[in-house]
């Protein structure tokens, strides 16, 4: 089983040669980014670093700089000529800025666009994706003033990993403590796979949302996927360089920017849009298609009997017939068969199990499979997943565990996990 602890091959792809600015504020788990450093060196990665003030007083500028190997910033030399440009030029040579631990304090000032030390003045010069390790008190992130900033720095892009729930330094338990260094590598690395051009030159096929089946004119059947999590990974495509092609059900989700949609009802509508769309490199089916329609729908509404006129209960019986299985047909061997066909299981028990089963009865490649636990995932912000990779050969498929992310970080790391897959396929060829 693989998990944030090893996927070691993955991040060291995306995080081999890449420069992060590492700004590290005032929090008892600023200790933990030592750590972080040292992983992310170990991986091939630049790394520079700004110490806020606060910062400074939990990790010493001495073994920051001893970590990185490079000189770390600090407000010291606020008044040098050099630093005066340094909040711009540390930004402009980074690829990625990760603030950990991300206080509630800086969290505050990013959303406001505070600039008043070297930290914030870099962190609002910087037009490169940011990704923020929340780090506090249970009760300081649970405020409504942080949860706002939060939203707030979502919409703005911003990456958010973690926190975790657990201990927390001050004798207290809850949601605070920083996600853990092998959490944050790989947060960073879905950032940097994620950045504009990994995708590029690759068609995408995405469905998402649910489906109608019309009974008759007024009624149909559907159910209460909101189509988030796909329309969250074709916006991640697209923002990867991919060309998207996004087939969606009735949905209140805004079309992603830049992603062609096509806006079907059902099933069999979403199914020939999708073969229209072909051919495509990769295929990820995260609709949720209604399995059954109705066998005759009627023309014009289905009246209910006035009582007294012969039928005991009034109610009439609805036929069904089975809809086609997209995610099986695109997976079907063929010319025209997508490289990667990658599948979604919604299930309320034995998760790993039942997923195997889809995987080998769909026969696509992967399934991303989640536990909908009391109507939790439809319409949720956040999911946990495991992703469970076909072997070669029939074998048991590999399984890994994903930490509880939001559904913009699921797309994120899923993009990350399409282009290590198809890079060392083109590696193998
Ligand atoms: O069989 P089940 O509905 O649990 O399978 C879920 C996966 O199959 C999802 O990826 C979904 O998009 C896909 N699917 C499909 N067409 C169907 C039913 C499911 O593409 N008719």
């Amino acid at each position: 089983m693989q998990n944030a602890e090893n996927r070691g091959g993955a991040d060291a792809a995306a995080l081999r040669g890449s420069r992060i600015l590492l700004v590290i504020a005032g929090g008892i788990a600023a200790y933990k980014c030592l750590d972080l450093i040292r992983r992310l060196r170990e991986n091939g990665a630049h790394v520079r670093c700004i110490l806020t003030r606060a910062g400074a007083e939990f990790v010493t500028p001495l073994s920051v700089e001893t970590l990185a190997g490079q000189t770390v910033h600090t407000d010291t030399l606020a008044l040098t000529a050099e630093s005066e440009i340094a909040h711009i030029r540390l930004g402009q040579q980074a690829d990625i800025v990760v603030v950990a631990p991300a206080t509630a304090d800086i969290m505050a000032k990013m959303a406001h666009g505070i600039a008043d030390d070297l930290a914030t003045s870099t962190l609002i010069a910087a037009d490169k994706p940011t990704l923020l390790a929340p780090a506090m008190n249970t009760r300081m992130w649970q405020h409504p003033a942080t949860a706002r900033n939060r939203a707030r720095l979502e919409a703005d892009g911003v990456a958010v990993v973690g926190p975790n729930d657990g201990p927390l330094a001050e004798g207290e338990s809850g949601p605070g403590r920083m996600a853990e260094v092998p959490e944050i590598v790989a947060a960073i690395a879905d950032v940097l796979a994620a950045r504009s051009g990994s995708l590029a030159g690759l068609r995408v096929l995405i469905t998402s949302g649910p489906t109608y089946e019309p009974i008759d004119p007024v009624r149909f059947l559907g159910n209460r996927s909101s189509g988030k999590q796909g329309h969250a990974i074709a916006a991640a495509c697209a923002e990867a360089g991919a060309d998207v092609l996004l087939v969606s059900g009735p949905t209140a989700e805004a079309a992603p920017e830049g992603v062609e949609t096509v806006r079907i009802e059902t099933a069999e509508e979403m199914l020939a849009a999708c073969e229209q769309g072909l051919p495509a490199d990769v295929a990820i089916c995260a609709a949720a298609v209604s399995d059954w329609r109705a066998a005759a729908p009627q023309d014009q509404k289905i009246k209910k009997p006035r009582r007294g006129e012969g039928q005991s209960d009034g109610a009439p019986t609805l036929e069904l017939t089975e809809n086609p299985d997209i995610l099986a047909t695109l997976s079907a061997p063929g010319p025209k068969r997508p490289r990667l066909v990658v599948g979604f299981a919604a299930e309320t028990e034995d998760v790993e199990a039942n997923a195997a089963a889809k995987l080998t009865a769909k026969g696509c490649d992967w399934i991303l499979a989640n536990r909908v636990a009391e109507g939790a995932v439809f319409g949720d912000d956040g999911n946990v997943i495991h992703l469970l990779t076909r072997a070669e050969g029939g074998g048991a498929p590999a399984v890994e565990q994903w930490p509880r992310m939001s559904k913009a970080e699921v797309a994120a790391r899923l993009v990350q996990r399409i282009v290590e897959a198809l890079s060392s396929d083109a590696e193998t060829a």
